[in-house]
């Protein structure tokens, strides 16, 4: 049975939590899953809630999409005891907070830059969901590795009492990131989408050449892709979120940022340089 609560005083605390915007799918559900497997008979919750805070003037908070009960169902699959999906004005009570939490300089190369205080949003809602559901772990993709980056970062720097955990990024079989956005996608975009999870693949495949050769290898890959227009792709360093240098050793993320029409998609895949 998923308990389905709207009021944060209603909230008892979690083993494990898992935050989402709803409009679940597989990848959510692997969360899920994996905060289920951590807490053991512990209670694991859920959250359902589309942030005002972490959308810009001109993206998709109105038509984002919202999928309660098709949502409450996935969450019961894969094991989650509730599900919390306040109102707005439960989580933010006279409008918006004075008070928020700011990313700092790794929330604005790449995905910070073209969403300017995306991440202070995030971070600002992580913070007040952490707080509300009083977890011992909380589950992230690495689908989103810049947030997933300065969660870490927020977490440690204010020393928020939880373990952080990642989960790989689910994909389609032919590649494609599961995302609640790609349901924007028309059929031929979907095709022309791949190109995304096809360069970073690329890049991978000259992991034993060094930095470089990926980073080249991925932009060759996506250069001239058809109905692709290119953001940004980069191979990251995940502790500072910056360009990693042409000689880096250890952890890397190799980043795409695209629109697909009008769809703006993001994919990542982990690497690590001897
Ligand atoms: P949302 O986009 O709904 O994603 C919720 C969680 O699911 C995030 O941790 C995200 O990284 C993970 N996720 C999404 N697609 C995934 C995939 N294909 N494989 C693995 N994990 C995937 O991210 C947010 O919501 C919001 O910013 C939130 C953290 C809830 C704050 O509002």
């Amino acid at each position: 049975m998923t308990e389905l609560i709207r009021r944060a005083a209603d909230l008892p605390p979690a083993a494990a939590v898992v935050m989402t915007m709803g409009a679940l799918h597989e990848g959510h559900a692997t969360l899920i899953r994996a905060a289920r497997e951590y807490a053991g008979e512990g209670p694991v919750t859920v959250t359902v809630f589309v942030n005002p805070l972490q959308f810009g003037p001109n993206e998709d908070l109105d038509r984002y999409p919202r999928t309660l009960d098709a949502d409450l169902e996935v969450a019961a699959k894969a094991g989650a005891d509730r599900v919390f999906a306040p109102a707005a004005e439960e989580v933010y009570p006279g409008g918006q907070p004075q008070v928020r939490i700011t990313a700092g300089p790794m929330g604005q190369g790449y995905e910070g830059a073209s969403r300017p205080g995306h991440f202070d949003g995030v971070l600002t809602v992580v913070a007040k969901l952490l707080h509300l559901t009083r977890p011992r772990a909380a589950f992230f993709g690495q689908k989103d590795a810049q947030q997933l980056a300065v969660i870490r970062r927020m977490v440690t720097d204010l020393n928020f009492p939880v373990e952080i955990t990642a989960v790989p990024t689910v994909r389609e079989d032919d590649g494609l990131a599961l995302s609640s956005r790609n349901r924007y996608l028309s059929g031929v975009q979907r095709r022309q989408a791949l190109a995304l999870s096809r360069a970073l693949f690329a890049g991978r495949d000259r992991l034993a050449q060094g930095p470089a050769a990926v980073r080249d290898a991925a932009r060759a890959s996506l250069a001239g892709a058809e109905g692709v227009a290119v953001d940004y792709l980069d191979l990251i360093d995940p502790a500072t979120f910056t360009a990693a240098p042409p000689g880096h050793t250890g952890p890397a993320v190799l980043a795409v940022a695209a629109k697909v029409g009008t769809t703006r998609l993001i994919d990542n895949i982990p690497l690590e340089f001897p």
